[in-house]
């Protein structure tokens, strides 16, 4: 219910910056979230996820996004959902995450830039929101070595990763890196979208095997990926 009802209303309000995009909406549906977890969100972008996971349970959701308009959606949405108290939105890169979200973390969910970057026409926001360097995997390492930083941090607390990713950018790496790092990894949810606009200014950078035409139009594939530590 939260998703299509929030965001008719939201649509309704705002003329939002990050429209929730098929990936989000793909992890927001698979989304696993503990009650009294603290969760981040990390790109929150619309804050789809973190409302997603105030209303699966989490006691606080660290909404982290370098955009200051993501963060403002976020807000805007969290106050629209009634939980403005439990969603907190940090101006912040995702590099920096083991250094600025204090405490023990339960949860990480996100869906990261991962478009390889070559984009001179998009705007602002849209590059912040998909542009992931010249192998569209930049966000997604560096995810990973901050998964890896919080969880020494993190002491005895389990921390649990669920994250979203495209054909287009490598998942099986993701899946063994996430492996490597010493989690257990199945992917949760799949589906198939459309291109959207972003995909066709890079799509000479895309591996031909990791996309497919479908009624004339290029499609990715999208898994939604839960990693637990083993
Ligand atoms: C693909 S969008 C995620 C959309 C979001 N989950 C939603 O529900 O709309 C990626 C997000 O990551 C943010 N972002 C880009 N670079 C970042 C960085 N270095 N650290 C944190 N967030 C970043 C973008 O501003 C954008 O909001």
């Amino acid at each position: 219910m939260i998703l299509s009802e929030l965001s008719r209303q939201y649509a309704n309000l705002f003329q939002p910056v990050m429209a929730p995009s098929p990936l989000t909406q793909l992890l927001a549906g698979s989304l696993e979230v503990w009650a009294g977890s603290v969760v981040v969100d990390v790109g929150c972008g619309s804050g789809v996820l973190s409302v997603t996971a105030v209303e699966q349970g989490a006691r606080i959701v660290y909404a982290i996004d370098t955009n200051p308009l993501a963060l403002a959606e976020t807000a805007a949405l969290a106050r629209l959902a009634g939980c403005p108290r439990r969603v907190l939105p940090m101006l912040a890169d995702l590099s920096d995450l083991s250094n600025i979200v204090p405490g023990p973390i339960d949860a990480i969910v996100c869906n990261p830039p991962q478009l390889p970057s070559r984009s001179s026409t998009a705007n602002r926001s849209e590059r912040m929101a998909y542009d992931a360097g010249t192998d569209g995997r930049r966000y997604i390492r560096a995810l990973i070595q901050e998964v890896k930083a919080i969880s020494v941090r993190n002491g005895g607390t389990p921390l649990t990763v669920q994250l979203v990713t495209t054909s287009v950018a490598g998942p099986e790496m993701t899946i063994s890196e996430l492996r490597a790092a010493g989690f257990s990894v199945s992917v949760v949810a799949e589906a198939t979208a459309p291109f959207r606009p972003a995909y066709y200014d890079v799509v000479e950078l895309l591996p031909a095997a990791s996309y497919f035409r479908k009624n004339g139009e290029l499609h990715e594939r999208l898994l939604s990926i839960l990693a637990i530590p083993r």
